[in-house]
């Protein structure tokens, strides 16, 4: 009770102001009951298999999420693939360790989705939904996931750094990236119970264990084991470690404990307990595993919230497979505030008209591959027919053959101007008929 009371002014830095978008008032949590009424069946199903088939789904989906989120919002750009003319975000350093599992499940949901009710539920919808419900599986607390989120069409991978926290940033600076998202230190913390679940790469707390810089307050029974773990780390990359060492699969309030006995294992989290603004939160998480769960549901759907896309700044991503934007030509827009995508013979924008002589340089081409196509066909059913003509004479030379040729004959011939020879016995005695 003295511990609440005593967070007091901590709590009011809870109220600031949001990351305004325009798509956050058209969220709805019963946006596709009429449109896709399965979508949470689909999801959750599509969720439960998964989790069951590869348990580090849940904690790789939770990061690919929050990624997702704090880079302009939460629009599933993470999720588009680079191509020849793009890097994407998820190909940025800072994102090489999503793990593959977590785009797989996004994509198994949309492609039953696609099946069930297609070019309705966005991508984005997807990973909040099945963020929301990985949670609750392994755990963690449940909480509202709002829809109706538009995907986003750009996903830049020079604009990762500096939206997405490192650990070997401070507290400031990474509250930072929070505020400019809307989320108070408080939240902050909360959020960070994440690592709750998952794993971290050594190489991402290798710096706390070895050389000059090497951390005096992590814990030495852990620090030895880690070291253990990690000592092959520069030559298999792969090496990780749990996030919580006590309850590594398990939502709860573990991580906060953890952090109080100095079995954190970033330098971000540790920080969480010696930071003098961070500290009574971790304290009151790690004694109250209620407090945590409620603020940490709350900090979630505000996440969802984030930069949320409506009509006109974004889509509903067509294809089976999230990775790729739909048509990716757009003009500024004043009357939209925001983007305008052109549609074929668009009256609304005389700047649509390159997109008109780009479509209609398409068709033409199209056509003349078309054109092409059929005269292949042509030139086929053409030699067919000469095959066919061709079997046909050599069946009439063959009947021919058989009424013309005398039985004397041990074989007949046609000569060359077609007339019939026969071959007796004595090759010597050919004779014409
Ligand atoms: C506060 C600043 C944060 C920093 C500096 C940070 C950094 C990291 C790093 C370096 C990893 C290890 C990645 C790897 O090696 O594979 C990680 C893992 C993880 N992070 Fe964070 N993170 C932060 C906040 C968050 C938040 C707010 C969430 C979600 C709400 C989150 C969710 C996770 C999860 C679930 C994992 C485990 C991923 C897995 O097992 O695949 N993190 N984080």
């Amino acid at each position: 009770m003295r511990l609440s009371r005593s967070l007091t002014p901590f709590v009011l830095l809870f109220v600031v102001a949001p990351a305004v978008s325009a798509g956050v008032a058209i969220l709805r949590t019963d946006y596709y009951q009429k449109t896709c009424p399965d979508f949470n069946k689909i999801v959750r199903e599509a969720v439960i298999a998964k989790q069951g088939q590869q348990p580090t789904t849940a904690a790789g989906t939770l990061r690919l999420f929050f990624h997702d989120c704090f880079l302009e919002g939460c629009d599933a750009s993470v999720l588009i693939a680079t191509n020849s003319f793009n890097k994407a975000e998820r190909d940025d350093d800072l994102n090489d360790s999503l793990p593959g599992d977590a785009f797989d499940i996004v994509n198994r949901i949309k492609t039953a989705l696609e099946l069930s009710c297609p070019g309705v539920v966005s991508c984005a919808d997807i990973l909040a939904q099945a963020t929301r419900d990985l949670v609750t599986m392994v755990g963690g607390p449940y909480f509202d996931v709002k829809l109706g989120r538009k995907d986003g069409l750009e996903s830049k991978a020079h604009k990762v750094r500096g939206n997405v926290p490192m650990p070997n940033q401070t507290v400031h600076d990474i509250h930072g990236m929070f505020k400019k998202n809307g989320f108070s230190l408080r939240e902050m913390v909360a959020l960070s119970g994440a690592h709750t679940i998952g794993f971290s790469h050594c190489k991402e707390f290798s710096d706390r264990l070895y050389g000059s810089k090497a951390d005096p307050e992590i814990n030495p029974q852990f620090a030895t084991a880690l070291k253990k773990l990690c000592k092959n780390h520069t030559v298999d990359d792969t090496i990780a470690a749990f996030n919580d060492v006590m309850t590594p699969g398990k939502f709860d309030n573990m991580y906060f404990k953890n952090l109080k006995r100095g079995l954190g294992l970033l330098a971000s989290d540790h920080l969480l307990i010696k930071n003098n603004r961070t500290k009574p939160f971790v304290e009151l998480y790690a004694t109250d595993e209620k407090a945590f769960f409620e603020d940490f549901a709350r900090a979630m759907e505000k996440m969802g919230t984030v930069g949320v896309k409506g009509d006109g700044e974004g889509e509903v991503r067509r294809r089976v497979s999230c990775q790729t934007v739909n048509h990716s030509f757009q003009v500024p827009s004043r009357e939209l505030k925001g983007f305008h995508f052109c549609e074929r013979g668009d009256p609304i924008s005389s700047r649509c008209l390159l997109f008109d002589v780009r479509h209609l340089l398409f068709d033409v081409l199209r056509l003349l591959f078309a054109v092409r196509r059929l005269l292949f066909a042509v030139r086929r059913l053409l030699f067919a027919v000469r095959r066919l003509l061709f079997a046909v004479r050599r069946l009439l030379f063959a009947v021919h053959h058989l009424l013309l040729c005398p039985y004397r004959c041990s074989s007949c011939i046609f000569s060359i101007r077609r007339r019939l020879l026969c071959i007796s016995l004595d090759p010597s005695s050919l004779r014409h008929h």
